[in-house]
């Protein structure tokens, strides 16, 4: 078990970096100086080759085989470049633990099921969001984005006046078809702990992903190596 209290990595690296992962993650969650410590920089790059990045909510990691979730619309800008190119990477930052993880790998959604357990334990007003906005299309105004949130809850058959004072439930909102889970397989891992001096202490697992019939993934060996700062 990694020692999550530890700066620098065990001077033999884990044959499989997953766990400390998982514990570098908790450890931030539990140690979280910032409203949103499961926070990371998401980067995809389209058919331009262009690389775009934002931030996305890292809603579980899956140590065995090895994958991220995160949660958006898939007809978004992230979800038309991944179209084009399923590969991505994730950086997660806690700078009052000095710590970073650098991620890289494959994207494929998340199983429906998945998405819709998760999209029905949202509270009601962002499942109305989430029907109502289409992300990274423009809109003139927040006037006009409010309006459309009124006009998409009279679609969905929602008393916005009623919900809104009287704290009652709606009825169960469905999860539309354009938004959900994605996995990011793992294929690489930096772990990243700050050093004395701008000595940093960097080891870095990387294994081969191949994507099988039923757009499963199969995963090879980790190998790692330690890099210079
Ligand atoms: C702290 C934070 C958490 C966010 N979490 C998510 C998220 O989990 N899913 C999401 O789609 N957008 C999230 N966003 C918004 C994204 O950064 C981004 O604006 C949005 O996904 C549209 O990106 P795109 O146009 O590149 O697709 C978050 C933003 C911040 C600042």
């Amino acid at each position: 078990m990694h020692d999550e209290n530890k700066q620098s990595l065990p001077e033999s690296l884990p044959e499989n970096p997953m766990q400390t992962v998982d514990d570098w993650l908790n450890f931030a969650k539990k140690n979280a100086a910032r409203p949103n410590p499961d926070a990371m920089i998401l980067a995809t790059c389209g058919r331009s080759g262009l690389p775009s990045s934002r931030v996305v909510l890292c809603r579980g990691l899956v140590t065995d085989p090895g994958y991220l979730v995160f949660f958006t619309n898939y007809l978004s800008k992230k979800g038309r470049e991944l179209v084009d190119n399923s590969k991505a990477s994730a950086v997660f930052h806690w700078d009052q633990l000095h710590r970073q993880i650098r991620i890289e790998g494959q994207i494929t959604k998340s199983p429906k099921s998945e998405s819709d357990e998760y999209f029905a334990a949202r509270p009601w007003p962002r499942q109305l969001s989430a029907w109502a906005s289409h992300q990274s299309e423009p809109i003139g105004s927040m006037d006009d984005m409010q309006k459309k949130v009124a006009r998409t809850a009279k679609k969905l058959g929602l008393d916005l006046a009623k919900l809104e004072s009287g704290g009652l439930a709606p009825a169960d909102i469905p999860r539309p078809e354009y938004w959900g889970g994605y996995r990011l397989w793992i294929s690489s891992v930096e772990l990243w702990a700050e050093g004395a001096n701008r000595i940093h202490d960097r080891g870095l697992w990387t294994r081969d992903l191949n994507m099988d019939d039923d757009s499963g993934i199969q995963t090879g060996p980790w190998q790692s190596t330690r890099l210079q700062p």
